[in-house]
């Protein structure tokens, strides 16, 4: 009776039922793992955020297929003040970077058709190719002290059916920038560049390599198509406004083409609300509050990582951008096992680093946005667990 691309297996994994348990046992968890910065003890500027969600135009529906023109004229400004010059005709509104992905996949792709994500990366590639009836192939993103692109895996994941490219910038959870080099070699490819820039605004560092990060993929040259997509979730923190946006780059004639298709598909949901469109100038002039302590609370969780780890058994992977550190530990047991350890004997929940497959043992993944207190705690009991069963 139902799509096979609607049927995923809803069995809870093993860490998921033993974080039940002991949620249900009142047992208190030091969650690690904490992604929503609503509920992560952020600072935001209350008065300034509501003021902006209540305009009187809110009053009145003006369906547009792309968002209203000051929302996208907005969003031009943002993104051009910190990179190329963006036209706002080039900007596409959605109500999430998720849905940016479902109508990329809807103009790119026919059914069966393929996309190349990295791996280890964001977990929702699979869902979100998936219910569009694409297939979501990996490329390696190898790592020897600082992250890159493995080309070689790369170029053995192309086929005739590949579409696009996807590339995360900083990437979610690894923390690694696209150079302007591998830009250079992506765009080359001549393939659309799908380039997920959420996390662009929060460096955990200043760009120290001799490979300058690419600030954003617009600025690729001789690209085909590029689609970069950001969003009111991470750059002013407020993932519940719902409120994301595609600017759209590369070949003038390709970049018609895709606006008019991407027209019918947008107008065909028209799904971003009224109120938050005329609220995002306001949204975005606020966002510095919340902005501005996420920064300060990822830098100095993960200087202390690096302080705290050094001369154990456990070691910390470079990380230049956004909200997540990942961990390694020793092999004495697999991920999985340790994160259920962790969980059960010290009540510290992290994320294994195969939820977001990394493609050896053994990770973890715990998120900068924690509470500094909490994650310090939580990674002690880790330390404390790593010293003691390891
Ligand atoms: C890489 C990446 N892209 C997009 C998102 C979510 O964005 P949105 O809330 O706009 O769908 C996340 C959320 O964690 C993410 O990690």
């Amino acid at each position: 009776m139902f799509s096979s691309r609607s049927g995923v297996d809803l069995a809870p994994n093993a860490l998921a039922v033993a974080l039940e348990t002991a949620l249900a046992r009142s047992r208190r968890v030091l969650d690690l793992t904490v992604a929503n910065p609503t509920s992560a003890a952020i600072p935001y500027d209350r008065e300034a955020i509501l003021a902006a969600l209540a305009p009187q135009a809110a009053l009145v529906y003006a369906p547009s297929a792309f968002g209203l023109a000051s929302a996208r004229e907005a969003v031009a400004r943002e993104l051009s003040a910190h990179g190329p010059a963006v036209e706002p005709s080039r900007i596409v509104l959605t109500a999430s970077t998720s849905e940016a992905y479902a109508f990329l996949f809807k103009l790119l792709c026919d059914p069966g058709d393929e996309v190349l994500v990295p791996r280890p990366s964001y977990p929702l590639f699979e869902h979100l190719a998936r219910l569009e009836a694409v297939r979501a192939v990996p490329y390696r993103l190898a790592y020897d002290g600082v992250w890159h692109v493995d080309f070689p895996s790369l170029r053995a994941a192309l086929s005739p059916r590949t579409r696009a490219v996807v590339t995360v910038s900083p990437n979610n959870p690894t923390g690694s920038y696209l150079k302007a080099t591998e830009l250079a070699t992506l765009a080359a490819l001549g393939l659309p560049i799908v380039s997920d820039e959420v996390f662009g605004r929060y460096p955990l560092r200043d760009d120290r390599s001799g490979d300058r990060r690419a600030v954003t993929a617009l600025e690729a040259e001789g690209a085909s198509l590029v689609f970069a997509l950001g969003g009111l979730s991470k750059l002013a923190a407020l993932p519940q406004a719902k409120l994301a946006w595609t600017a759209v780059g590369g070949e003038p004639t390709r970049v018609a083409g895709a606006l008019g298709r991407l027209e019918v598909i947008a107008d065909a949901f028209l799904s971003v609300g009224t109120a938050v469109q005329h609220a995002l100038p306001g949204l975005l002039a606020s966002r510095s509050v919340a902005e501005r302590a996420i920064g300060e609370r990822t830098r100095a969780n993960l200087a202390w990582l690096a302080a705290e780890l050094t001369g154990s058994a456990v070691s910390l992977l470079d990380a230049e951008g956004g909200w997540y550190a990942t961990l390694r530990l020793p092999r004495t047991r697999d991920e999985e096992a340790w994160a259920l350890l962790f969980l059960e004997q010290d009540g510290v929940h992290v994320h294994p680093g195969h939820f977001f497959d990394f493609d050896d043992e053994a990770y973890v993944v715990v998120s900068l946005l924690t509470p500094e207190a909490t994650l310090r705690e939580g990674v002690r009991k880790m330390l404390d667990r790593v010293a003691r069963d390891a």
